[in-house]
């Protein structure tokens, strides 16, 4: 089979924001103790934090990270988290059914975030807290001093203000899960006061409302309808949040995951603009995908489940799922689908780093390697970069149980206007043929290609395990090539391809 596509600059889809390429920290199994945080290990340094995994942070070029949860977050007492180590209360994490140590807090994971070059995002407890809470952690962070917590941080040994501009308010409060859960009416009404609240206190921060925690939710459309009713005029993002999987060997409707993300994102976006409309409003709310990811939730529920009340283990092993090819093609689909959609979705977080359905793994004691979804987010976060381009595409169709006909080829293009350095990403969902995608790019001028990278091999669910930890790394696809104005390149089946042009 074969496709075509046209690639021209002057059709902008819009800004490709660095903040896209955000990651997700929460205090979860082996996340930050036994994952970021190690202190017996070799390679911690002198605050215990594992360079080898700050080296692989690094590499992977994440923005802003959202901390400390999650569902967590819910159950989280900010206060407990600062101040003297020694001092500092072990508590229940209700959440997990863990035990939180509070040995990492506020202040050292800031220090974290200095060394792998990154900015914190915060999300507030409404859950089992209110508006004085938030403006107390707001005034603890971002006020440059003079008052009593501001005071506090400086007295901690934090002089200048964390100045953490993104904030959620509370996460996932449609699910009924979630400690505290809400209803629509009451956790709009909470969300604008405390919005409200917060930028009397610094008018600078910017402003996440929590929207579904999956578009499968009974709520889903109208829990976002109904939110925004109440908090439109205080926010600046309503949240997205999908998980992926694959489901009963069905690897078709998996491997278009990424339609059913571009249909939650279009959804939210024509529900918020709605609200916009009725409220007589110009003003544009965008997207803050502050969770997504491949995730075996089906393993979590069945393998994972600690219960008993003498059982609230430090660090347990949770949500250690090993990705294959497959998931990492998925995975390269769904940031596809996230700079289709870059006008409106302007933050995004992948869920989650280390360890806990993180693209980067670590053993205690032992080595830190890289997953397969590590490498389409560290290519696309490096080559991503200037403008999203909307493309004519022309592909053969296939069709899926979940989500019907669904084109084989998905792609997108970007261009920095400065440099006229293109980039375009591309996958192949079929199982069992190669594509031929036919590009034109007369548009983008005398360019040529300069680097390309594959995920690609004859086994699908191969991984990267402790054992064999680079069995599955990116190849070139040497079929690109560029003839005049006209790029051709091969896909092969299940594959995920980035072309780099200069
Ligand atoms: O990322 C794992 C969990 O998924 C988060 O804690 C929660 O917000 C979501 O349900």
């Amino acid at each position: 089979p074969t496709a075509r596509m046209t690639i021209d600059p002057h059709f902008t889809v819009g800004e490709i924001k660095r903040n896209l390429f955000g990651g997700f920290v929460e205090h979860l199994g082996r996340h930050v103790y036994d994952g970021i945080y190690e202190p017996g290990h070799e390679q911690a340094d002198a605050e215990g934090f594992r360079q080898d995994v700050i080296e692989l942070v690094r590499e992977m070029g994440v923005s802003t990270i959202r901390y400390p949860g999650g569902n967590f977050v819910s159950g989280f007492r900010w206060e407990d988290s600062v101040g003297p180590r020694e001092q500092r209360p072990r508590r229940l994490d209700l959440a997990w059914h863990s035990t939180e140590t509070n040995e990492i807090g506020m202040h050292e994971f800031s220090s974290w975030l200095d060394k792998v070059g990154s900015e914190m995002m915060l999300a507030v407890n409404l859950g089992t807290r209110g508006t004085l809470e938030a403006l107390d952690l707001l005034e603890y962070t971002n006020l440059p001093g003079g008052t009593f917590l501001s005071q506090k941080r400086i007295d901690n040994g934090k002089k200048d203000p964390f100045a953490v501009k993104i904030w959620c308010l509370g996460n996932e409060m449609d699910g009924p899960w979630q400690l505290g859960h809400r209803s629509a009416d009451d956790y709009g009404k909470i969300a604008s006061q405390t919005a409200k609240a917060m930028r009397q206190l610094d008018e600078s921060i910017e402003l996440v409302l929590c929207g579904s925690s999956s578009a499968h939710m009974p709520t889903f459309g109208e829990w976002e309808r109904q939110v925004l009713h109440h908090a439109y005029d205080d926010v600046d993002y309503i949240s997205c949040h999908a998980y992926y999987e694959e489901k009963d060997g069905d690897t078709a409707s998996f491997l278009a995951s990424a339609t059913d993300m571009d249909w939650f994102i279009d959804t939210v976006v024509a529900t918020a603009d709605h609200v916009g409309a009725v409220k007589g409003s110009k003003k544009k709310i965008n997207i803050s995908f502050d969770e997504w990811n491949v995730w075996y939730q089906a393993r979590f529920r069945d393998v994972d489940r600690i219960e008993g009340l003498d059982n609230y283990p430090v660090a347990p092993r949770l949500l250690e799922d090993i990705y294959s090819v497959v998931d990492a093609v998925v995975f390269g689909n769904l940031m596809i689908s996230l700079l289709k959609h870059a006008d409106r979705v302007t933050s995004a977080s992948l869920a989650q780093l280390v360890n806990v359905i993180g693209p980067i793994m670590t053993e205690p004691g032992g080595p830190a390697w890289r997953q397969t979804t590590f490498f389409p987010f560290a290519i696309t976060s490096r080559l991503a970069k200037g403008e999203a381009l909307e493309l004519k595409l022309d592909a053969p169709t296939y069709s899926t149980k979940e989500y019907g006909e669904v084109s084989l080829v998905d792609s997108v293009a970007t261009r920095d206007a400065e440099t006229g350095e293109a980039a375009v990403f591309l996958v192949n969902r079929s199982q069992t043929e190669s594509i031929e995608v036919t590009i034109d790019i007369a548009g983008l001028g005398d360019v040529a290609i300069a680097e390309t990278h594959m995920i690609h091999d004859e086994d699908i669910y191969a991984k990267n395990t402790l054992e064999d930890r680079e069995r599955v790394s990116t190849k070139p696809n040497d079929s690109a090539r560029i003839d005049g104005g006209t790029l051709t390149v091969t896909l092969p089946p299940v594959s995920w391809t980035a072309l780099g042009l200069a």
